[in-house]
């Protein structure tokens, strides 16, 4: 969603700091020296206790009081949690003070049969001043050191620095629109969200994930993880002498989680990072169908004649998506009676669900401050007193669409029974808006209200909000609730005396500015009397939270889709996310990768994807073409476009058209295979989108690359990525792959190639030998009759002459599944086995099993149970060999030939 456009700028102060003890000016960059000339602590009581450690850092000299003054004692604890994981703490022994809330949070639990001698990775310390090392056991290799840079820890600024090799692998610290390595010679990373229009590389945006992996040339990775939601900057600068790292807090502890990952697969970091963060939630199988959307479908013809385009046009439109659009004067909960007249909308939702089809609508987190207005979600959350309140009492005002609006504290107790609430009646599935999914926005959270935001009334009339619309028409909800006066609590103020909650005096470097333009008020107090300047980052992934919940709720039982702009750290474990507000330009075309990378494969959000056609600005036929091919490989594929720009549904341009329906048969006939691995992500961590150097950990020629990915284990996509050329320069990696098209052997090299002929309709795509994929046979218009469709297996050797794979099958959409088909199939010397559990009625056959990389024609081939002499058909061209096997999922099999 679009903010409105700043008419403004932001002046950021850039001031040196010179050490002036009280100075609150706004410091985005600081002299070294004065940092490192801090004194830093000393380590005294030091106990160790089995697999923990604590002890006392009392403060080594003189206070340098930097940005506040030095904290005198701290309590550090380190515990090696499990065998790949130390857990490692440093907060004010006599204060407490703000952590991330077990409630949004929840820790992961300690081993308790730890034992330190298996302990792949050691922490070291150095008492006088203190400093620590994490280092891995094997090999003695320093990951993570403080040895040079005291530690600094005051009430608003914490700093911790590190460091590395000389140009470190460094990836993560996201939401960012950086290269996927971030530059390691100049790079910080702000931590604030913020609605962020058109996603400038180098700011913050809208989620904040704290976590990084490292990779070193040896082929070990591993990854450190600060569990902070405050704002921060974190600074990478090096050169050829090494590398630094900087943590720049301004509350909260140091909360650090170093993780071992391994020396030979960079997969387990990951895996590891989703034991600390949560495992990523299953979605609906639906939800990995097409999705279209657009802000500025004026009304509901518009969108019952795109989902009528997008079926003449023979394209698989899965799921159809609206924007604020519906709703009446921009109100969540609403719906516009003249533009979306409710029956209307009632027949188009049946419309979609009897054509197996779905609907999602978006909600936004701010309300309408409409007292007396008989605006109910207003007034039964003012009865029930669930908004953000400022430092007196009052709600908290921003201005949002709506105009003048309240923002929901999902601290609340009873913001659920609030926010639920409004879903059980707004999407009830009989009587409401029988919705599939939800999509929810603006939850940085964002308001238009510049700071100082004194008179949102004036702000908002000035800028417009709402906008009108034409005569305006009664508000069809009758007011039930009465306005009477409802007694606020007034909250008992925390104990952040002294602290400057609005401009404290290390400024991170916010792109809105202050930390509170356009978002609520940093000194806005929540129900449990946390404050906003320590949760902000947290606003969106509880949202998040609450919206599943919600979800869940409408339809107990039923996995959820929930599509959510801001997250923090573990939001993938209930919700999928989109990449914000991108344009239509061949640099968000191509960085869509790179953000794709950052949640999937680090920040462990693998439901993801990028604005195809982009967001903003008007896009281009080849672009879109492109675009939709690329989209085709993101694990969430949707199309979405600005009111006011020009359309681009895919079935606008024959080009795109083609160019959309050959990527959606690929991705639908492939849709068996990534569901498998988002199964086994549910239940390990494992990423579902690798970067190359997660397949190739020593190749160093693949740590930079972020322009080729492999969706799943083993699909290398590598799309064309400049305007108006049919080339590609892409890298293969020494191994053995096949082209997905013609499925003939391509031999990777280690080295660049260029393919040229990619026209506008096609998409260059390799199989990774060694891959057994259970494809669904071609042809689908939802993914309901692809499910109908029966399985073709493709075995791809591997050049040790090996292949092997999974496939599971459920129903798709329930939580529980009562039963499940799981198959491994593996593959060597000319013979593929297929066994496993075939509990789910799956209702198909393995049609044809079709063998690549085969030499020469096989004299006989067997399937077993069954035929001994299997007709076959082999293309010497390609060196395929094609069998007609016909074996239900129902028992095992095997088919041999030689
Ligand atoms: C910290 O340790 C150093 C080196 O042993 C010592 O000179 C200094 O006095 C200590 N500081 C305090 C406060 O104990
Ligand atoms: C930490 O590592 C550095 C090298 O990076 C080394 O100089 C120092 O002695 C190590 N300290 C400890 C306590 O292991
Ligand atoms: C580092 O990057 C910042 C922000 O882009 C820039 O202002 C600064 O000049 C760069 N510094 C160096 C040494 O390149
Ligand atoms: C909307 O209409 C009202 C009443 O006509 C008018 O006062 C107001 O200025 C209009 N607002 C905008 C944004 O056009
Ligand atoms: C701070 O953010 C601005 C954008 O708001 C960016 O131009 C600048 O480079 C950033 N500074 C640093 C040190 O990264
Ligand atoms: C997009 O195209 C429309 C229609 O041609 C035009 O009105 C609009 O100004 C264009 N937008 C941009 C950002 O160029
Ligand atoms: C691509 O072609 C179009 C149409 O000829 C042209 O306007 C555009 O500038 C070209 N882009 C580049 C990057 O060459
Ligand atoms: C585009 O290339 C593909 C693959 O080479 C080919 O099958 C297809 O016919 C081409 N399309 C057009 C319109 O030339
Ligand atoms: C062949 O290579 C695969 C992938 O590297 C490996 O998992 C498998 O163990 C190898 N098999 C043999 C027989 O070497």
């Amino acid at each position: 969603m679009l903010p409105v456009p700043r008419l403004w700028d932001v002046v950021i102060a850039f001031v040196f700091f010179f050490g002036a003890v009280g100075d609150v000016a706004h410091a985005v960059e600081v002299d070294p020296a004065v940092l490192d000339g801090c004194p830093g602590y000393n380590a005294t009581s030091v106990n160790v206790d089995g697999p923990r450690l604590s002890a006392k850092l009392v403060l080594a000299g003189t206070p340098c009081n930097v940005f506040g003054s030095d904290i005198k004692v701290l309590d550090l604890v380190v515990v090696y949690e499990t065998n790949t994981r130390i857990h490692l703490k440093i907060t004010d022994a006599s204060n407490t003070r703000y952590e991330v809330p077990e409630s949004v949070f929840p820790r992961p639990a300690a081993d308790p049969n730890v034992l330190l001698d298996a302990a792949q990775i050691q922490f070291t310390y150095t008492s006088a001043p203190f400093s620590f090392n994490i280092s891995r056991s094997r090999t003695g290799e320093v990951l993570f050191t403080t040895a040079h840079h005291p530690l600094i820890f005051e009430p608003q600024y914490l700093r911790l620095k590190t460091e590395l090799p000389p140009a470190a692998n460094i990836y993560g610290l996201g939401e960012h629109s950086d290269p996927f390595r971030l530059d390691a010679t100049n790079t910080t990373r702000t931590m604030w969200s913020r609605d962020a229009y058109g996603i400038p590389p180098g700011t913050n945006l809208y989620g904040n994930h704290p976590v990084y992996f490292e990779h070193r040339p040896s082929g070990a990775t591993h990854a450190v993880f600060l569990l902070s939601s405050s704002g921060m900057d974190v600074k990478i600068r090096g050169d050829g002498d090494g590398t630094t790292l900087e943590y720049n807090v301004i509350g909260g502890v140091l909360d650090f989680y170093f993780l071992a990952g391994s020396e030979s697969d960079p997969a387990e970091v990951a895996r590891q990072y989703a034991q600390i963060v949560g495992t990523p939630a299953e979605v609906p199988y639906w939800s990995f169908g097409l999705h279209q959307c657009r802000y500025g479908y004026v009304d509901y013809i518009d969108v019952a004649d795109v989902i009528s385009n997008y079926s003449a046009a023979g394209i698989p439109l899965e799921t159809m998506w609206t924007d604020i659009d519906y709703m009446y004067k921009r109100r969540i909960f609403t719906m516009d009676p003249q533009y979306f007249p409710p029956a209307r909308m009632r027949e188009i939702i049946d419309y979609l669900h009897k054509h197996d089809q779905r609907y999602v609508l978006m909600t936004d987190p701010a309300i309408g401050y409409l007292p007396g207005q008989g605006y109910e979600p207003y007034d039964l959350g003012t009865q029930l007193d669930v908004w953000v309140k400022t430092p007196n009492g009052s709600a908290s005002l921003g201005v949002v669409w709506p105009g003048v609006t309240v923002f929901p504290d999902w601290f609340h107790p009873k913001i659920g029974e609030h926010w639920t609430g409004e879903f059980k009646k707004f999407f009830n599935p009989e009587t409401g808006f029988d919705i599939d999914g939800v999509w929810i926005d603006m939850n940085e959270p964002s308001s238009f209200c510049v700071y100082p935001c004194d008179d949102p009334q004036a702000q908002a009339i000035a800028n417009g909000f709402p906008p009108n619309r034409t005569t305006p028409v009664p508000n069809p909800n009758s007011p039930i609730f009465n306005n009477a006066n409802v007694e606020l609590a007034r909250r008992g103020a925390p104990s952040y005396a002294g602290d400057d909650l609005l401009n404290p005096p290390y400024a991170i470097n916010n792109t809105a500015g202050v930390l509170s333009d356009l978002t609520v008020y940093t000194n806005s107090i929540h129900a449990n009397g946390l404050v906003e300047y320590d949760t902000h980052n947290l606003y969106g992934t509880m949202m998040s939270t609450a919206t599943h919940e919600a979800m869940l709720a409408r339809r107990p039982g039923l996995r959820t889709l929930v599509i959510t702009r801001s997250t923090f750290a573990g939001a993938g474990h209930n919700v999928g996310k989109w990449l914000g507000d991108n344009l239509s330009t061949w640099e968000h075309y191509r960085i869509s990768i790179a953000g794709m990378l950052g949640m999937a494969t680090v920040a462990q959000v693998p439901m993801i994807g990028s604005d195809i056609c982009g967001f903003g600005d008007n896009t281009t036929v080849t672009l879109c073409a492109r675009w939709a091919m690329l989209g085709a490989f993101y694990p969430f594929m949707r199309n979405h476009n600005i009111a006011g720009a020009i359309s681009q549904e895919f079935y606008r341009w024959p080009l795109v058209t083609q160019a959309a329906k050959n990527a959606l048969d690929i991705r639908y006939r492939l849709l068996d295979y990534f569901y498998t691995a988002f199964h086994k992500a549910s239940l390990d961590g494992s990423p579902v989108i690798n970067p190359l150097w997660f397949k190739y950990p020593t190749d160093t020629s693949t740590f930079g690359i972020d322009l080729q990915f492999f969706f799943g284990d083993s699909i290398l996509v590598s799309p064309v990525t400049e305007e108006n050329v049919t080339a590609v320069t892409i890298y293969l990696p020494k191994d053995r792959f096949y082209d997905f098209a013609t499925l003939a052997p391509v031999e990777g090299m280690g080295a660049d190639v260029t393919l040229t002929d990619v026209n506008f309709t096609t998409i260059p795509l390799y199989i990774r030998g060694g891959a057994v994929l259970p494809l669904r046979t071609t042809g689908a218009m939802t993914t309901t009759e692809l499910r109908a469709n029966d399985f073709e297996f493709v075995v791809a050797p591997g050049v040790n002459g090996t292949a092997a794979g999974a496939l599971y099958v459920d129903d798709g959409v329930s939580i529980v599944q009562e039963q499940s088909t799981s198959l491994e199939m593996a593959f060597a010397e000319g013979k593929l086995r297929v066994t496993g559990s075939f509990a789910f009625e799956v209702g198909v056959k393995v049609a044809s099993v079709v063998f690549l990389g085969v030499e020469s024609p096989p004299t006989a081939v067997a399937v077993y149970p069954g035929k001994d002499n299997t007709p076959f058909s082999y293309d010497d061209a390609n060196k395929v060999l094609r069998v007609q096997v016909d074996m239900p999922l129902t028992e095992g099999f095997e088919v041999a030939f030689h």
